[in-house]
C-alpha cells in the first residue's frame, strides 16, 4: 500500500464538483485516510508550490490556489502516486484523456481541478505539510 496527496482545487470546489471527484476517487479503489476543507493562506500556497517559485506562472498559481476553499486529501491504494496521476489526467485538460478528472472538470492548464503528488518523496512531503502523522495511520 502507498499513500499520495491530492487537492480538489478552488475551481472545482466553487463549481460544486467535490462530490463527483470524491466518487471517482472511491470508484478507483482509493481509501480516504484523511480529508479536510481549508482556505489556503498565501504563505501556505507559496510553500506548497515552492518548487515552481521561479516559473512565470507562480504568482498566478498562488492567487488561484488561495481564491477559495480547497479539499485536502490523503489517499491510500496500491501504486497510489502513479494511479492518482493517471486518474487526474494531463496538467493541460486539452491533452487529458477522456474520463479523467481534468478532462471532465478542468477549465484550463492553470484552473485544472485537482492536484496529485508527482513522486513518493513529494507525497511524503505534501502529506506532512497538511496532515498530522497520526491521521495517516
Ligand atoms: P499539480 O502539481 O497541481 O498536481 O499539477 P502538475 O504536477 O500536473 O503540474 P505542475 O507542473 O506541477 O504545475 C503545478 C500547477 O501549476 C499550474 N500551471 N499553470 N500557466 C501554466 O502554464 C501553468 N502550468 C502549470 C497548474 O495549476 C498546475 O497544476
Ligand atoms: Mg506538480
Amino acid at each position: 500500500m502507498q499513500q499520495t496527496f491530492a487537492i480538489i482545487k478552488p475551481d472545482a470546489v466553487a463549481k460544486g464538483n467535490i462530490g463527483a471527484i470524491l466518487s471517482i476517487i472511491q470508484k478507483e479503489g482509493f481509501v480516504i485516510k484523511a480529508m479536510r476543507m481549508a482556505r489556503l493562506s498565501k504563505h501556505e500556497a507559496e510553500g506548497f508550490y515552492a518548487e515552481h517559485k521561479e516559473r512565470g506562472f507562480f504568482g498566478s498559481l498562488v492567487t488561484f490556489m488561495t481564491e477559495g476553499p480547497v479539499v485536502l486529501l490523503a489517499l491510500e491504494r496500491e501504486d497510489a502516486v502513479a494511479h492518482w496521476r493517471k486518474v487526474m489526467g494531463a496538467t493541460n485538460p486539452a491533452n487529458a484523456d477522456e474520463g479523467t478528472v481534468r478532462k471532465l472538470f478542468a477549465e484550463s492548464i492553470e484552473r485544472n481541478a485537482s492536484h496529485g503528488s508527482d513522486s513518493p518523496a513529494s507525497a511524503a512531503r505534501e502529506l506532512g505539510y497538511f496532515f498530522r502523522s497520526y491521521d495517516l495511520t
